[in-house]
């Protein structure tokens, strides 16, 4: 699709922003739709951060996501903040409206829609869940089961102080877990997830003896370089149903894309491949 003088403008600041799949993720959307619109890589330094974002409003852009350094900043630099990103500490998602700044994060969002189409029989309400990692992911991921009523998450991080921060900000039935004992808390668990970035590409795989977890539990990494971690791949061969973390991505993207473009994206066989396939 060309552009006419007319396109809608949205786009990724972050710094780095070259590695980002974001663009090739809105861009396939933009085709498929065939939206007269443009999203472009948006590489901006942190000290620019504040005035690059009232700029880019200014030029007309409808909106952009937000990547690493700049989800924290982003709620100090905007106008409006939804629940869901001051929750969280974080905005992943602004729209851009009358020179008005509103964030909001579709992170927890993502997640569990993913997590709904990789394994339809999980029941976020019958059994615990486990969660690997106390970063700006894993505050997501428990917001998301928080929300989705999970009744218990035990929460497993190397440096315990930082479950327990992220236990206290976001209350609800969390039990913090020692690193020692992340083995034995899989015990009669109906969903692990690992937030942590280890598995990914030139990172050790994460050590985790699966022989408690339940067969009938689903696991999810939110991990997606490669799609099939050593973690998914152990869970996979003693039969647990796996769930790769490329969904999360594409899925936290589609508020965005439906409040800058006016269309409600899907996410599809054909949207992964195409992600994954450069
Ligand atoms: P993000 O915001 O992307 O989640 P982060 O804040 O850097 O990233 O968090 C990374 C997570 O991976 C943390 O839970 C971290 O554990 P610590 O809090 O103990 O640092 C976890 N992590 C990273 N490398 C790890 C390793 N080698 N072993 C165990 N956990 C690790």
């Amino acid at each position: 699709m060309i552009q006419s003088g007319r396109a809608k403008l949205a786009g990724l600041v972050g710094w780095p922003v070259s590695h980002s799949r974001s663009p090739r993720l809105h861009g396939y959307w933009l085709r498929h739709h065939k939206v007269d619109g443009a999203y472009v890589p948006l590489p901006i330094r942190p000290e620019a951060f504040t005035q690059g974002l009232r700029m880019l409003a200014a030029f007309g852009f409808r909106g952009v996501n937000v990547t690493l350094p700049h989800k924290e900043a982003a709620l100090a630099a905007c106008d409006e903040i939804d629940d869901q990103a001051r929750r969280l500490g974080a905005a992943n998602t602004i729209a851009m409206k009358d020179g008005r700044l509103e964030g909001s994060n579709t992170d927890a969002f993502g997640f569990l829609e993913n997590l709904i189409q990789g394994a339809p029989g999980w029941r976020a309400d019958e059994t615990a869940a486990v969660v690997i990692g106390a970063g700006g992911a894993a505050r997501a991921v428990v917001a998301a089961l928080l929300d989705a009523a999970v009744p218990e998450i035990r929460l497993v991080n190397r440096t315990r102080s930082r479950a327990e921060t992220v236990a206290q900000e976001l209350g609800g039935p969390l039990r913090v877990v020692d690193w020692a004992d992340r083995a034995r808390v899989l015990s009669q668990a109906g969903l692990l997830v690992n937030t942590t970035s280890l598995g990914m590409v030139g990172q050790p795989p994460l050590d985790l003896d699966l022989s408690e977890l339940p067969r009938t539990a689903a696991v999810n990494d939110i991990v997606y370089t490669p799609l099939e971690t050593p973690l998914l791949a152990q869970a996979a061969m003693r039969g647990n149903r796996v769930v790769d973390g490329l969904g999360m991505l594409l899925h936290q993207a589609r508020p965005g894309f439906e409040a800058w473009f006016g269309v409600k994206p899907e996410v599809t066989d054909e949207l992964r491949r195409f992600v994954m396939s450069d």
